[in-house]
C-alpha cells in the first residue's frame, strides 16, 4: 500500500520550469534512491513534499497521520544546551513519561495517595513508554552520537561551539532518532567520515519506516536502497531495484533506444533516396510520390526517439519531438 503518493508534479521557478511530470509512490518500508544530475530539482521536490514550497501543478497525498523527518526542519533551537541534551529533547514525552513512573514509584513506597490509582496509572503510562521505545531511547542517542563520530567528551559540548560539520551531524542524529514515518534525507552523507557513512548505513537498512534519500555516493545508495528514483528531463522514472540494478536497467534501455534509433534512420535515408530518384525522374506522378514520401520520412523524423548520447549532435539536423525517457 502507498504510503506517499506524488502526481503530476510540477514546479516553475519564475518562468523556469524545473520539472512538469514527476509521479511516483512510495510503499511503506521502501528505501528509494533519489537521483539526477544538480539542479533537476531533488531539493525542490523534498520541499513540496514537506510543503514548504507550493507545487505549480500537481499534488501529493501521504497516508493519514503519516510524520515526515526532513533535515532542514530540525535545527538547534537552544544553542547553550549540550549536544547529548539537544538530541535527547526529541524524546521529551519518554522524558516525562519516565519522571512521572519514578514520582509513582516512590508514592506507592512511600504509602502516599490512593495505591489502586497509582498502580492504574503506572500501568497506563509503563505501557505506553514501553511501546514508544522508553526502554532503548538512551542506548540509542548515544550511539547515534558515537555512530556519527562525537567523542564522549563533545557530548556535553555546547551546541553553540560546534562547527558547521559537527552542527549538520547533530541536526541527522535528531532525524534519524525523531522516529518519522518518512524519512527524507537530502545528501546525508555530506560530512561523515567513512565509519560515520557505515553506521548510516546499517541504520538506514534497519530503519522501519520509509526513506528517500538523495546522495552522490553510489556504494551508499547500493547497500541500503531496493528502488531508484530518477529525475531527468524534468520527468521521473521509478526503477525497483538500487543504483548498480538501476544503471544495468538504463543501459540497456538505452542500447534498446540506440538501435531503434540506428534502424530509423536507415529507415528515413531509405525513403529521402526515393524521393530523390523519384525527382530526378520527373514526372507528375512521381513528383505526387516524392510528395507523399517525404511526408512519410518526416513523419518518422518527428517521432524519433532520439537517445541521450545523440541529443546534442542531432539537434540541428532533426528536431526531436520525444527524447529517450
Ligand atoms: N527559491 C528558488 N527560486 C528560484 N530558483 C530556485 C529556487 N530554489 C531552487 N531554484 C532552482 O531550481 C533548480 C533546482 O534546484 P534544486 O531543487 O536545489 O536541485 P537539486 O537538489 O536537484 O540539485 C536549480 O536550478 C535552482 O537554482
Ligand atoms: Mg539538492
Amino acid at each position: 500500500m502507498a504510503v506517499l503518493t506524488v502526481s503530476n508534479l510540477s514546479k516553475i521557478f519564475v518562468e523556469r520550469k524545473i520539472f512538469e511530470n514527476i509521479s511516483f509512490h512510495l510503499e511503506k518500508g521502501d528505501k528509494v534512491g533519489l537521483i539526477g544530475a544538480n539542479g533537476v530539482g531533488k531539493t525542490t521536490l523534498f520541499k513540496i513534499i514537506t510543503g514548504q514550497l507550493d507545487p505549480s501543478g500537481g499534488g501529493v497525498s501521504k497516508e493519514k497521520n503519516l510524520t515526515f523527518g526532513y533535515m532542514e526542519q530540525h535545527s538547534c533551537s537552544t544553542p547553550d544546551r549540550t549536544v547529548y541534551s539537544e538530541l535527547l529533547s526529541i524524546f521529551e514525552p519518554l522524558i516525562k513519561d519516565e519522571k512521572r513512573l519514578d514520582e509513582i514509584s516512590f508514592m506507592i513506597e512511600n504509602n502516599i495517595g490512593d495505591t489502586d490509582e497509582l498502580v492504574a496509572e503506572q500501568f497506563k503510562i509503563r505501557e505506553r513508554f514501553e511501546r514508544d521505545g522508553g526502554l532503548t531511547y538512551v542506548s540509542r542517542t548515544r550511539a547515534a552520537l558515537n555512530g556519527l563520530g562525537f567523542t564522549d567528551d563533545e557530548f556535553y559540548m555546547p551546541t553553540e561551539r560546534l562547527s558547521g560539520g559537527q552542527r549538520s551531524k547533530l541536526s541527522l542524529a535528531k532525524l534519524l532518532l525523531s522516529g518519522a514515518d518518512i524519512l527524507l534525507l537530502d545528501e546525508p552523507t555530506n560530512h561523515l567520515d567513512i565509519s560515520a557513512v557505515n553506521w548510516l548505513e546499517s541504520f538506514v537498512k534497519e530503519y522501519r519506516g520509509t526513506v528517500l534519500v538523495v546522495s552522490h555516493d553510489r556504494y551508499f545508495l547500493d547497500s541500503v536502497t531496493n528502488k531508484t528514483l530518477e529525475i531527468e528531463h524534468g520527468k521521473s522514472q521509478m526503477y525497483i531495484g538500487n543504483y548498480s540494478v538501476f544503471m544495468e536497467k538504463k543501459r540497456k534501455q538505452q542500447e534498446m533506444i540506440e538501435q531503434q534509433y540506428e534502424n530509423q534512420i536507415k529507415e528515413i535515408s531509405r525513403i529521402e533516396g526515393i524521393v530523390e530518384q523519384q525527382k530526378r525522374w520527373g514526372r507528375e506522378r512521381n513528383f505526387i510520390t516524392a510528395a507523399s514520401k517525404q511526408k512519410q520520412a518526416d513523419r518518422l523524423k518527428e517521432e524519433l526517439v532520439i537517445p541521450d548520447k545523440e541529443l546534442e549532435q542531432v539537434h540541428f539536423t532533426v528536431k526531436p519531438m520525444a527524447n529517450s525517457t
